[in-house]
């Protein structure tokens, strides 16, 4: 069963607030079997998909999803492993249609799972396609556990000359009754106002 959708363009969603400077929203996110309170389950949709969803719903925002060229497995075990794999090889997993620029951007969200206390690989791939000087990134995470991982400091290691912001950390498990604390999080990072 395939765990991901096809790529898509990025797109703009209309919103109430603006932060005055563009912005993008990028995000990786896996359909599949999942951690879930301690035992499994299977989302549709990824948790940080419904986030992404969540906060393009709220602010003016480019969102643009990152997908692997190669699939992560839908089988949790599976993606543990290869993640596993990953990390200690230090990868760079190549990332299907990847995003031409980032130029005309001010601030980029960065949102993914925590996958052993850090994003996924494939994120670090995407920052280091991209010339971050000057833009300011927010961090943004979904997790059962790590809050933010180490995400604040990879990004910083990523990117050299970017702004790291504040950070978003919500309980995958709970993304959907998380309205609240990311609208509070968005207004005291003035990227919704009013
Ligand atoms: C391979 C893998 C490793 C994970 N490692 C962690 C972890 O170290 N800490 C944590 O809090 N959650 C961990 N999780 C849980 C995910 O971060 C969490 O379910 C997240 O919301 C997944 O986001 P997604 O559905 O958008 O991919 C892991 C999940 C997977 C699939």
């Amino acid at each position: 069963m395939p765990t991901q959708r096809e790529t898509q363009p990025a797109r703009t969603t209309a919103a109430p607030g603006t932060s005055g400077g563009r912005v993008l929203l990028a995000y990786f996110s896996r359909a599949g079997e999942n951690y879930y309170d301690g035992g499994r389950v299977r989302l549709d949709v990824g948790n940080t998909e419904v986030l992404a969803g969540m906060i393009g719903s709220l602010i003016a925002c480019d969102v643009h999803r990152i997908d692997a060229e190669e699939p992560y497995p839908d089988n949790y075990d599976a993606t543990v492993a290869r993640n596993v794999q990953e990390q200690n090889a230090n990868a760079r997993p190549a990332i299907a249609k990847p995003l031409p620029s980032i130029e005309k951007y001010d601030t980029v969200l960065l949102a993914s799972g925590i996958w052993n206390v850090r994003a996924p690989m494939i994120m670090t791939t995407f920052v280091e396609s991209h010339d971050f000087t000057g833009k300011t990134i927010h961090p943004i995470t979904t997790h059962a556990m790590s809050g933010l991982g180490t995400t604040e400091k990879d990004y910083a290691t990523s990117s050299p000359g970017a702004i790291i912001g504040e950070g978003l950390a919500v309980r995958g498990e709970r993304v959907r009754d998380s309205g609240q604390d990311i609208e509070s999080w968005l207004r005291r990072t003035r990227l919704l106002q009013g």
